[in-house]
């Protein structure tokens, strides 16, 4: 046969393909539109003229929302395009940002490290101690509530793997897994301790507690910042860790020198009744960089009012004493005596003893200026003569102060000035505003 079986099959295959295809095709593409609209209006039956229009309308509407999709689209691509620019920018600014370089600390194995809490670590003597102990490669925990402290006098540690800075109140309980505390916390200056007579009790009492209980629950060894503030206005000079004091027990400065008077007193009894290891520094008056600007106390008081050309005020007669020491010796001494097996109280402090007058003299001297020094009326409960006796630290520590008045004061003017400039700037800062309103503030970093 001419078409035998093998061959219609093939031809039945074809034909199916091609029906398929054109199925396929009218799929895709509105065949009936399209003939439609390419076929002349006039050329359509009368009655195909209803059907013309509504398809040519049904057409047009889609047009319309043809073009909307695409303004759509064309939309979500530009705030797309203007959300990766942003991404990009702020990708390329914490790229360029410059990793944080800490001073370096030395390694110490984990037999050798230790972990260290220093409550009032954000202060200046406090601050001044764990710049030492950081780079002594020891792990340090700051505690702080940042009422007389600044983030500032530590933030040079802030991120290093060794450093936790902790915003807390000592007046509330902390646990915490340490080896040591140097309990600093505490306002030290009249202005700063006066301020809230109440809080700076509770902070020498039931703060010191705490830290005690903190000791005895880690196994700790605790020293206790006390202040040569305990002998008082005193009738012995100088003063030697035996003298019991001659303190105003309800004068304005009770709440300090009676606090720091019950945190010996309680050191004392965690140590005999909890055998808490305990160090004990009677710390005399300290100056240096970091310290307070406007607490009122002599050494700041007089260099600035020297830097600024007022007039060096004295309070009485200018022949009260006071022997200043300055912080790194402080330092020394707070370091040397946690690691040694003394417990008995121990006098930190320079015995070079000048009067207030003198101090004012030197001061102007070294900075210069117009000020002229003038006195004002005494001060209740100011002490008279203020002398540390460390014939104690010398025998038990092997410690004395190093660094002299002069340079000690050299530093602290030099900071003093800094800080000045800064202030300036930062004043100037504030005039411009540079922020418009919170919401758009993250556009204006
Ligand atoms: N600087 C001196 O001349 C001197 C003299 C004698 C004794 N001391 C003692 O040395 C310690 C440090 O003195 P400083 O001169 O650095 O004073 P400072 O005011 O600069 O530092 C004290 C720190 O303790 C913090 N603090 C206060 N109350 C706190 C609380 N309830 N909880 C947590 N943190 C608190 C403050 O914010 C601050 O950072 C004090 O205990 C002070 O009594 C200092």
């Amino acid at each position: 046969m001419f078409f035998n079986q093998r061959k219609l099959k093939l031809i039945g295959f074809v034909v199916f393909c091609i029906l398929l295809g054109f199925g396929f095709y009218e799929g895709f593409v509105n065949i009936e539109n399209v003939s439609s609209f390419t076929m002349p209006r006039k050329q359509l039956r009368v009655n195909d003229h209803e059907l013309y229009d509504k398809q040519v309308s049904n057409y047009e509407e889609n047009e319309v929302n043809n073009v909307n999709n695409n303004n759509d689209v064309q939309d979500v691509k530009s705030r797309l395009h203007e959300l990766e620019e942003k991404v990009h920018q702020m990708e390329s600014k914490t790229d360029n940002r410059v990793p944080k370089i800490f001073p370096s600390v030395k390694f110490l194995n984990y037999k050798n490290r230790r972990r260290i809490l220093v409550t009032g670590g954000a202060g200046f003597v406090g601050s001044h101690l764990v710049d030492r102990l950081m780079l002594e490669g020891h792990e340090v925990i700051v505690v702080d509530n940042f009422f007389t402290g600044r983030k500032r006098n530590v933030e040079h540690w802030v991120g290093h793997e060794n450093f936790e800075l902790v915003h807390h109140d000592i007046v509330r309980p902390v646990y915490l897994e340490v080896d040591e505390i140097y309990h600093l916390a505490s306002p030290a200056s009249p202005p700063h301790y006066m301020h809230n007579p109440v809080k700076t009790l509770k902070t020498n009492t039931i703060g010191t507690i705490n830290m005690l209980g903190l000791a005895k629950r880690v196994g700790a060894k605790v020293l206790i910042a006390s202040t040569s503030e305990i002998y008082g206005d005193p009738m012995e000079h100088p003063q030697s860790e035996t003298y019991w004091g001659h303190v105003n027990p309800i004068g304005p400065r009770a709440c300090y020198d009676e606090g720091k008077r019950v945190a010996e007193t309680l050191s004392y009894a965690y140590m005999r009744q909890e055998n808490i290891k305990v160090r004990v520094a009677r710390i005399f008056n300290t100056f240096g960089p970091r310290m307070h600007m406007n607490d009122g106390r002599v050494v700041s008081n007089f260099i600035l009012q020297a830097l600024q050309n007022d007039s060096i005020t004295i309070y009485g007669n200018g022949e009260q004493t006071r022997s200043f020491q300055y912080v790194s010796d402080l330092v020394d001494g707070l370091v040397t005596l946690m690691a040694s097996n003394y417990t008995q109280p121990i006098n930190i402090g320079n015995p070079v003893e000048h009067t207030i007058e003198e101090f004012a003299m030197i001061i102007k001297d070294l900075i210069g200026g117009t000020s002229k020094i003038i006195r004002l009326a005494a001060v209740e409960d100011d002490p008279q003569r203020r002398k540390p006796d460390i014939s104690r630290a010398k025998k038990y520590l092997n410690w004395e102060p190093k660094v002299s008045l002069t340079e000690g004061l050299k530093k602290t003017i030099a900071y003093f000035v800094k800080e000045l400039q800064r202030t300036k700037h930062l004043q100037k800062d504030m005039a411009r505003i540079p922020f418009v309103n919170d919401h758009n503030i993250v556009d204006q970093l």
